[in-house]
C-alpha cells in the first residue's frame, strides 16, 4: 500500500534567501528520487506558489498548513481554500495542535475548515491528539467523533487523519509502536461506528510526532499507519529525503 509522507515546514524560512537555499537543496534531493509513495510538503502560505512551481515536475505535492472556513469575503488576513487550491496545492493541514493551542481553534472551527477544503477538492489532513486537559484518548475521541459525525461517508473517505500526540511533537520522544497501532485502530473504530467498517478501512490515518529516518520504518509499518506527518526533520531536505527512502 502506498504511504503518504507529508512535510510540515511550519513557520520557517524567514527570508527569501533561506527559502531559495531550502528550495535548491530540496530539488536536488527529490528531482531524481524514485519512490512508490506519495510525498507532499507544506511550506508557509506565502511560499506556496514558489514551491508548487519548483517541485511541479518532481512528483512532490504541495499542501498548506491551514486555511480559512470561508471561500471568499471580507476576512482580513485569512486565506481561502479556493485560493490555495488554485495555486496547485492538493492538501491542507487542519487543526494542528499548534493552531488549537495558539489560535484557540475548536473542533467546530476545524470542521468548518474541512467542509470548505472538501468543497474545493483540497484533501484535509486533520490532526488529532491535542490535549486540552484530561486523558489523551478522550481528547482524540472527541476530536475524531466531531468530524465523523459532521461528515457523510463520501466526505470522510476524502479526509486524512493524523494522530499526533502533543507531547511527541518536537520533543524527540515517540510512543511505542504498540501504542500508535492501538490509537490508529481506535480512530478506525470511531469511524466504523458511524460509517461502517469498509469506510473506516479506506480512510488514511497518519502518525506524526518526532518522526526521523531512524524510527520511521517502525512507526509507519509496524503500526499500520498510512503514512507520516513530519515536522522538524522536514526542515532538512536531506533528512526528509532519508525518511522517504526508508519507506521505499
Ligand atoms: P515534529 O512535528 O516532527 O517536529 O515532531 C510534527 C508536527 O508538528 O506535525
Amino acid at each position: 500500500m502506498q504511504k503518504l509522507i507529508v512535510g510540515n515546514l511550519k513557520m520557517n524560512m524567514e527570508n527569501l534567501s533561506q527559502r531559495d537555499t531550502y528550495g535548491k537543496d530540496f530539488l536536488e534531493e527529490f528531482k531524481q528520487m524514485k519512490t512508490k509513495n506519495h510525498v507532499a510538503v507544506c511550506p508557509p502560505m506565502i511560499y506556496l506558489e514558489y514551491f508548487y512551481k519548483l517541485l511541479n515536475k518532481t512528483g512532490v505535492s504541495i499542501g498548506a498548513q491551514d486555511c480559512f472556513w470561508e471561500l471568499y469575503g471580507s476576512y482580513t488576513g485569512n486565506t481561502s481554500p479556493k485560493t490555495i487550491k488554485s495555486i496547485g496545492a492538493q492538501f491542507v493541514i487542519v487543526g494542528h495542535s499548534e493552531r488549537r493551542q495558539y489560535n484557540h481553534e475548536t473542533d467546530e472551527d476545524v470542521a468548518r475548515k474541512v467542509l470548505m477544503a472538501l468543497r474545493v477538492e483540497l484533501m484535509p489532513v486533520v490532526c488529532v491528539g491535542y490535549n486540552s486537559g484530561g486523558e489523551e484518548i478522550d481528547n482524540v475521541k472527541e476530536q475524531v467523533e466531531f468530524i465523523v459525525k459532521n461528515f457523510s461517508q463520501d466526505e470522510i473517505e476524502n479526509i486524512i487523519f493524523a494522530y499526533e500526540p502533543v507531547w511527541a511533537i518536537g520533543s524527540g520522544k515517540t510512543p511505542t509502536t504498540d501504542d500508535v497501532h492501538t490509537m490508529i485502530m481506535y480512530i478506525r473504530s470511531i469511524i466504523a461506528a458511524t460509517h461502517g467498517k469498509e469506510c473506516a478501512e479506506g480512510v488514511g490515518i497518519l502518525y506524526g510526532g518526532s518522526v526521523v529516518a531512524e524510527n520511521v520504518t517502525d512507526l509507519c509499518t509496524k503500526t499500520y499507519a498510512d503514512g507520516v506527518l513530519v515536522g522538524g526533520a522536514s526542515l532538512s531536505p536531506r533528512k526528509f529525503a532519508q525518511i522517504v527512502r526508508m519507506l521505499n
